[in-house]
């Protein structure tokens, strides 16, 4: 997966790495610019991420990160601002970030202005020499998504692309629709090819979501089973009770389909539906991620009612207490009509899958928090213990909970202990974590560390972002219309589960969404 040095022996300690002796490289030398370093992003994930790595000794040796955006700070201002944030997180010491801090700078650089760069090249330039670096850079893009594309321009065009490798890493959203996404596209690659831009998906670099590979590909028991023969349904639910919080200016053009479907819950479909790859390699499992998304059947909007439930949530009570509705939200428009619910049931029209609906689901101000897969299998051919028993044993089900309590859990059923023949539902549960003593990573930092290391796998390409796109795109723009084909939108009562037209959508198909807590046997 990687190329560089070899790690020290305290990070082979710390990270409980590599996983046999020169597995898990660290990477090369390079330097960092994070475009956008006022924004919340950096303050909540990118620094303490990068903060977490160099405490664990994976970062490159003599690696600084800079720092840019519109406002005017010094160095000492931007380390003080980092500091404070970061005393917010978990592991924070003082002596580790004093170190730390040394690698931190900050420059000021109007986005729009090529002239403004200068600084920021000359940091990158001086600091990059005297540690080493190769001329190896990699550039974030943490700004509204609107300055993509200008940054791009403007940061080659004053030169700070230098002599090693340049990376562009994009968050998302990358574009609203299929077409501004390849506008931008285009944009960046006047200056970039595609090996250089890393579209990233945080749902990628979770541990649990990955390990969907593990589990499906490292274990001879799944795979037989993980197809249409056996399997009744899939579903996917994110489910979140926090709000839109302070970002009303970004969800009212985006809402949950663009925020969440697009990009997370397509990537977990893809990962838990793909063929394998005959190697674990990047652009191997990026092709098998891609076909299963070229697979999706296209909705029809005729009939796109019976696929899509789109919710917004009302006031409430989450967890007790009061929580206002989406209209009153800071920012948001009192007639919004934007979705911060979906529920839909698509098709994979491919020899594996035909006939086999996928239920996915995500909203905000839910009941509970939860991002689970849950693999229904179909029931048993012939129920033999018909006469014994009240009524038919359930399906067996495998779900893969990803938060916030990673586990994997078997559902299955036993005889209850006794004289007399009666069965129960059991579950075998593994938490994830479970003998394993040693640092995990989480999503930003494990895809810092990939980027550095030049591997792609957890990374967006082209090809599934725009397929991903086309696929969402006519429900979209029903939704942007008022055509009478078009969902409704459902007012929900925050702190539930969604309006109750969800429960329809899968109930006319004669299932239920299994949601946290009903799921334990
Ligand atoms: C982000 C969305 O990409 O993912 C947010 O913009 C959402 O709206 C978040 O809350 C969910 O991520 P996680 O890791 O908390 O499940």
């Amino acid at each position: 997966m990687n190329n560089g040095n070899a790690p020290s022996s305290a990070n082979t300690e710390l990270m409980g790495l590599p996983c046999q002796p020169g597995d898990e490289l660290r990477p090369p030398p390079c330097a960092m610019v994070i475009f956008g370093a006022s924004g919340d992003l950096v303050r909540r994930k990118l620094i303490p991420a990068l903060y977490k790595l160099s405490r664990c000794g994976l970062l490159p040796e003599g690696f600084f990160v800079a720092g840019a955006s519109r406002t005017s700070m010094s160095d000492d201002a931007f380390r003080n601002d980092m500091e404070a944030a970061l005393k917010k997180t978990d592991g924070f010491d003082a002596q580790s970030w004093a170190e730390f801090a040394r690698a931190v700078f900050y420059r000021q650089v109007d986005y729009a202005d090529p002239s403004t760069y200068a600084g920021l090249k000359a940091v990158l330039d001086e600091e990059g020499r005297a540690r080493g670096m190769n001329g190896n850079r990699i550039f974030y893009l943490a700004t509204p998504p609107s300055a993509y594309s200008i940054i791009g321009r403007n940061a080659a065009a004053s030169g700070l692309p230098s002599s090693g490798w340049s990376r562009l890493i994009v968050e998302k959203p990358f574009g609203s629709g299929l077409k501004s996404a390849r506008e931008l596209n285009a944009q960046l690659y006047r200056d970039y090819k595609e090996e250089q831009i890393y579209r990233i998906d945080h749902y990628l670099g979770k541990e649990t979501v990955q390990n969907i590979l593990m589990l499906r590909f490292a274990n001879a028991i799944f795979e037989p089973v993980w197809n249409r023969r056996y399997v009744d349904h899939v579903q996917i639910t994110a489910s979140e009770t926090l709000g839109i919080e302070k970002r009303a200016g970004y969800y009212e053009q985006a809402g949950v389909l663009r925020d969440m479907f697009q990009n997370h819950m397509l990537q977990v479909l893809a990962l838990a539906a793909m063929e394998p790859p005959s190697v674990y390699e990047s652009e191997l499992v990026r092709d098998e991620r891609v076909k299963v998304l070229r697979a999706m059947r296209p909705f029809n909007p005729d009939d796109l009612r019976e696929h899509l439930v789109i919710g917004q949530y009302g006031e409430g009570a989450i967890s007790g207490s009061y929580v206002p509705g989406y209209r009153q939200e800071e920012g948001a428009s009192a007639q919004s009509p934007t979705p911060t619910f979906a529920a839909m049931k698509l098709h994979i029209d491919n020899w594996r899958w035909q006939g086999v609906p996928f239920y996915l689901r995500s909203g905000k101000r839910m009941k509970t928090r939860f991002t689970q897969v849950t693999i229904q299998f179909k029931g048993v051919p012939h129920s033999l213990f018909r006469r014994a028993l009240p009524g038919e044993p359930g399906p067996n089900a495998l779900i893969l909970r990803m938060q916030p309590d990673e586990r994997v859990q078997l559902k299955f059923h036993t005889k209850s202990p006794g004289g007399r023949v009666c069965l129960r539902d059991v579950v075998m549960d593994f938490p994830y974590t479970e003998g394993y003593g040693g640092v995990s990573l989480d999503a930003y930092e494990r895809l810092l560390l990939d980027c550095m290391t030049g591997d792609k796998m957890l990374f967006v390409r082209n090809d599934g972002m725009e397929i991903s796109w086309s696929f969402l795109g006519p429900a979209l723009e029903l939704i942007g219309s008022r055509d009478a084909r078009s969902p409704k939108l459902y007012i929900y009562t925050a702190g539930t589960y969604g309006p109750p037209e969800a429960e329809t959508l899968i109930q006319k198909d004669g299932r239920d969404w299994l949601d946290y807590g009903n799921d334990n046997g």
